[in-house]
């Protein structure tokens, strides 16, 4: 079957799906083609922080860009609720940042000057028990990041695919793309598993495969890499975890059903999303160093997922230099969930106006070229 569109979204994660509805929203008849199920790959394996500041390893247009995104949240969460009847359980009531060393207490205190600096709020905690009761005893320091927030990354999935479609958009599953077609130097569609889609525009936003995608002859393919990250899983400890907290080895970030998420692992191993046995451990390792009595509660499961990397470890947003009608929506690395709101908002921008006022400059594709000329 042949099908028409204004726009194909190659990938069905947060980041696909976000375009899609934005784009859908802007009166563009848009197709999502999703070679699996969508957020099934790094959307699914993510924690769900929404956490620039708990996560940032210095300022610059990576944090700003986080910040922007943020502020973004409420709004968007509360619209997707309503177009969807999905409630993705976002929450505002910070995160807190242990130290367990003495070098831990330097690193986090020279986070705390920076940002302050930067004009962002960071408290020192003077007494991090009770905020959360269940820290150890290896806990000598503790930062609460009050507007870093979070929220549930399956169900923001699933209310993502929901207010898409209810937005107009065609999700395709199960159907891989092969190629992106284009003639005189133009998109004109991709072709699939279930036959060709006809569309002036072309976004890739495959994660982790966003590299691998077909691309007519000469058009650089994005430099993505996957990067593993493990996830355990355990229950019965909402009252242990009560919000979020993180260390340098670590974090456990409670769901709203009593699931508490430990993570996680920065692993060059391909393609593959095995758990490992030692990753388990060290991950368990450092839940419990944080919380030592995460140790009693009931091991639920376990799952890896991969990251789409970068070499600057910034994404790829904005309008391919070399295939006119192909826009790159990828590479996101940890923060997916975070950015995926104002991606959308870039990405409809360049699509609809040809442009985006948003602070996505540093974000460019075209930088690796230049860079590889070098
Ligand atoms: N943002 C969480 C992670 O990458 O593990």
């Amino acid at each position: 079957m042949r099908r028409t569109a204004d726009v194909v979204v190659v990938g069905g994660g947060v980041i696909g799906c976000a375009v899609a509805r934005e784009l859908a929203r802007r009166g563009a008849r848009t197709i999502v083609v999703e070679r699996g199920e969508v957020g099934a790959e790094a959307t699914r394996a993510a924690a769900g922080m929404v956490a620039p500041q708990a996560e940032s390893s210095g300022p610059g247009p990576l944090l700003r860009l986080g910040i922007a995104s943020r502020e973004r949240y409420a709004a968007w969460t509360e619209a997707l609720a309503a177009e969807s009847g999905v409630d993705v359980e976002y929450r505002t009531d910070g995160i807190v940042y242990a130290a367990l060393t003495a070098a831990d207490v330097r690193v986090l205190a020279a986070r705390a000057r920076w940002q302050r600096a930067a004009g962002l709020r960071v408290e020192r905690l003077a007494h991090p028990r009770r905020h959360v009761p269940a820290l150890g005893p290896q806990v000598r320091m503790a930062l609460h990041f009050p507007d870093d927030h979070r929220v549930n990354n399956e169900r923001l999935a699933t209310a993502l695919v929901v207010a898409a479609r209810r937005a107009g958009v065609a999700v395709l599953e199960r159907t891989p793309v092969a190629a992106v077609r284009a003639r005189r130097g133009k998109v004109t569609g991709v072709d699939t598993g279930a036959g060709p889609v006809d569309a002036p525009v072309v976004v890739n936003a495959a994660g982790a495969w966003a590299g691998r995608l077909g691309l007519p002859p000469g058009v650089a393919p994005p430099p993505v890499f996957p990067v593993r990250g493990q996830i355990i899983v355990l229950r019965g400890g909402l009252e242990v975890v009560p919000r979020p907290l993180y260390s340098l080895r670590g974090y456990v970030v409670p769901r709203v059903d009593g699931r508490v998420l430990a993570g996680s692992t920065l692993e060059d191993a391909g393609y593959e999303k095995r758990v490992t046995a030692g990753a388990a451990a060290d991950i368990l390792a450092a839940a419990c160093a944080m919380v030592p009595r995460l140790a009693g509660l009931t091991l639920d499961t376990a799952y890896a997922g991969l990251r789409p990397a970068t070499p600057d470890h910034r994404p790829i947003i904005g309008a391919a230099p070399d295939l006119d009608g192909l826009v790159h929506a990828t590479g996101h690395y940890r923060s997916g969930i975070l950015l995926a709101p104002i991606t959308a908002e870039a990405i409809a921008d360049v699509v609809m106006d040809g442009r985006t006022a948003l602070p996505v400059a540093a974000m460019r594709p075209g930088r690796f070229a230049r860079r590889r000329r070098r």
